[in-house]
């Protein structure tokens, strides 16, 4: 039962509906955008009434915007009532029925870098925002949101939508309110610089401007978020991290790196989670984050001192580390900061601060470019994230994977990637369990043995080498020298990595 410490301004309380009554106000061909990031500080009961209304018949399919992937009651629940015509800016292949709408093609899916969509929005190029649904911790006196651990898109889409649904999540510690910062960008030619010269310095507010008139519906809810718990690093994550460590010591060796370090940022997923889990029991210390995801392993670096700024722009915690949380909230406060996604992600930001990107990618070829979402080529994994954003523009860009995916069946270093998102101009050090390439300043020839070398599972090694002096006496750039390595990435990954739909294709391609 929502109090006076969730709704703070007594006509709220007459705004209040049953979710189904909140998702009668979204109609068939609405954009939609909702809050939170990751399955963290998202709308449920709206989209999970709207779900149930589809099922029992009625037509309606939505644009979904959000700021990331989010949890399944929007992701999985519409999409498998046939409830979401397109899917914008990243989703995560965990929720079954979207990446299954996606991969056969009935949910047109837009994977474009986290920092562009709220400008892309606010520039009008997506057109209106109908509806925004936003989960909230509580609703101020004058109408203003404390938004909960996701702050994603949240405060463009309250800025643009002609209809403004709010759920307030009981299960929601109020403990998150004074941890956000929301500023939104002026559009140029009134945009200025962004005054953050440090990871935890504040530009903005507490609280997303709305007003109460705006608010036209009130949800009360009590799911809590979905995250689950991660799993604790493997000794090949163990070696992983000791190379990253091993790299960045010897790079404050040669004085290319100060102490204490520059900001880190870290991506998604359980390889990122674990090698920062890793750091926490290293001798780095007085670190700081400028990050876009804040899993797990940034708490455990902030309990033991190691960290004393993380900005992000959400926070996950799985069930065991929101109790840490809950037990000592003041901790926390003082040391993360939330803000929303087009400043956490901000290249001016990243450039200016000399952000350390530390990202996972699904494969990477010899040549450096790399491959953050397509299995295959052409199957969606999850979407390219904010790894363009920071690996583009960080000081340095870190791509740190396992060698091998599927119990070693398939080799994360390939002959040439089968989908390219960020090309050998942005890449610069690859780390494996096995060693760190490092490409700054090579040709391609070069980076090529580096990479094999240092970074491929010796079981492969072989043959990657094979292919490199096959290439080699061809030169390695005309049209038919792309073909064959085409042909032998068919033939190299041949365990499953390449989707069968496509592979004639390919082959067909290099007759
Ligand atoms: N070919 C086929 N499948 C592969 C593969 C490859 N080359 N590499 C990984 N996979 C599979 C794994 O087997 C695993 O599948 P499973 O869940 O069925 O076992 C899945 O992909 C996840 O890979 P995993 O090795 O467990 O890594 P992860 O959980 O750390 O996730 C990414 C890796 C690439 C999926 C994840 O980091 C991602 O989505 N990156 C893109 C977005 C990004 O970088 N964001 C950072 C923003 S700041």
């Amino acid at each position: 039962m929502l109090q006076s410490d969730r709704l703070r301004h007594p006509s709220l309380f007459d705004k209040i509906v049953p979710a189904e009554t909140a998702a009668a106000l979204i109609a068939d061909g609405m954009t939609v955008g909702v809050s939170g990031f990751t399955p963290s500080g998202y709308p449920k009961k709206t989209t999970l009434a709207l779900a149930a209304a589809i099922r029992a018949g009625r037509r309606c399919r939505i644009n979904l915007m959000s700021g990331a992937s989010v949890g399944p009651e929007i992701e999985d629940a519409l999409a498998a009532v046939g409830g979401v015509t397109r899917r914008t800016p990243y989703y995560a292949a965990s929720n079954a029925a979207m990446r299954e709408g996606i991969n056969r093609g009935a949910i047109a899916y837009t994977d474009v870098h986290l920092s562009h969509l709220a400008q892309h929005i606010d520039y009008g190029f997506l057109g209106p925002i109908d509806v925004a649904i936003v989960e909230a911790v509580a609703v101020t006196e004058n109408g203003d949101l404390v938004l909960g651990p996701g702050v994603g898109n949240t405060p463009m889409f309250v800025k643009h939508a002609k209809t403004v649904i709010v759920e307030v999540n009981t299960a929601q510690p109020l403990a998150l309110e004074g941890m956000h910062d929301i500023f939104i960008l002026p559009r140029p030619p009134h945009r200025r610089e962004l005054p953050i010269y440090e990871a935890g310095d504040r530009i903005g507010s507490p609280y997303l401007t709305c007003g109460l008139e705006r608010i036209a519906a009130i949800v009360e809810s009590d799911i809590p978020d979905r995250v689950r718990n991660l799993v604790p690093p493997t000794p090949e994550n163990q070696r992983m991290a000791g190379n990253l460590l091993e790299f960045l010591k010897f790079e404050q060796r040669k004085g290319r790196l100060p102490s204490p370090l520059l900001p880190l940022q870290s991506g998604v997923g359980s390889i990122a989670n674990a090698v920062l889990e890793c750091l926490a029991k290293s001798e780095l210390e007085n670190l700081t984050l400028y990050s876009e995801i804040l899993q797990d392993a940034v708490f455990t670096l902030i309990a033991s001192g190691k960290v004393k700024q993380a900005s992000g722009c959400a926070f996950t915690p799985s069930p065991n580390v929101m109790k840490r949380f809950l037990a000592e909230p003041e901790l926390y406060r003082k040391s993360l900061i939330l803000r929303p996604l087009d400043i956490s992600n901000h290249p001016e930001v990243i450039r200016r601060l000399g952000v350390i990107a530390i990202n996972t990618p699904l494969e990477f070829d010899v040549y450096g470019n790399a491959n953050s979402t397509h299995t295959g080529g052409t199957m969606m994994m999850n979407g390219i994230g904010g790894s363009g954003d920071y690996m583009r523009n960080g000081y340095l860009g870190i791509f740190i994977t396992e060698s091998t995916a599927k119990n070693g069946a398939i080799s994360r270093i390939v002959p040439m990637v089968a989908h390219t998102d960020h090309t050998e101009h942005d890449t610069m050090i690859f780390i494996t369990e096995h060693g760190v390439a490092d490409v700054r300043g090579l040709d391609p020839r070069e980076r090529a043995r580096v990479i094999v070398n240092n970074c491929a599972d010796p079981r492969y090694r072989p043959l990657l080498l094979d292919y490199l002096r096959d290439a080699e006496k061809g030169g390695g750039h005309t049209p038919q020298d792309l073909a064959k390595a085409h042909a032998f990435h068919i033939r190299f990954n041949r365990t499953g990595s390449m989707d069968p739909e496509r592979a004639p294709a390919v082959a067909f391609a290099t007759k």
